[in-house]
């Protein structure tokens, strides 16, 4: 994903933004035997939103998705990305995987800049991701799967508001 300093907030559909990382992750999700499905309202409004930056999520919470279902049976490895809209008129995104599920007592330390329990791990996706939809005025959590895995939602309004500065540390290209 290209950094760009200046976020451009433009009409978008966040169907679109889900479809195309989830091409950009198709070989990489072959390579690990995870089965991808998408499950998207059709009937999603436009939201004004930087297109980058939401990919730029989903692909944060994708990539993760797949490296926990590394070390678990090949049968298991799904993701699911669905996209809602909410009661509140909403965007919802989940991204559920079946993986090896959170090592944390709670969620939010997933969050802390440089977190990481993997070797090459940076521990930034999921804290540039949140600050990415802070900045749209959503939110961002992780929850436990009932059976296996978690899964990772986020919500963005339909209108944004002023987004109005780069969320991506200097100096981090990803
Ligand atoms: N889907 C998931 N299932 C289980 N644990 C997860 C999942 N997503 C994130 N985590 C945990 O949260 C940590 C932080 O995730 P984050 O994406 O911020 O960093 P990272 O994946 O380790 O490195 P990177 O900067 O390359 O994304 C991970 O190291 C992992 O321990
Ligand atoms: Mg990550």
């Amino acid at each position: 994903m290209i950094k760009r300093s200046q976020p451009v907030r433009a009409v978008m559909s966040v169907n679109d933004a889900v479809r195309e990382v989830s091409e950009l992750l198709d070989s990489e999700a072959r390579q690990s035997g995870v089965k991808t499905d998408l499950v998207l309202s059709p009937d999603l409004p436009a939201i004004l939103a930087d297109f980058l930056q939401v990919q730029q999520v989903v692909l944060n919470l994708m990539r993760n998705g797949l490296e926990a279902m590394k070390d678990i049976l090949p049968d298991r490895r799904r993701l699911t990305i669905t996209t809602a809209r909410s009661p509140a008129g909403e965007i919802e995104i989940a991204v559920a995987d079946f993986g090896h599920g959170l090592s944390v007592a709670s969620a939010e330390q997933l969050f802390e800049p440089f977190f990481t329990t993997k070797t090459n791990g940076l521990g930034l996706g999921l804290s540039i991701s949140r600050t990415i939809v802070e900045a749209h005025g959503g939110r961002m959590w992780m929850t436990s799967n009932a059976t296996h895995g978690v899964t990772a939602r986020f919500t963005l309004p339909q209108d944004s508001g002023k987004v109005s500065y780069d969320p991506v540390p200097d100096g981090i290209h990803r």
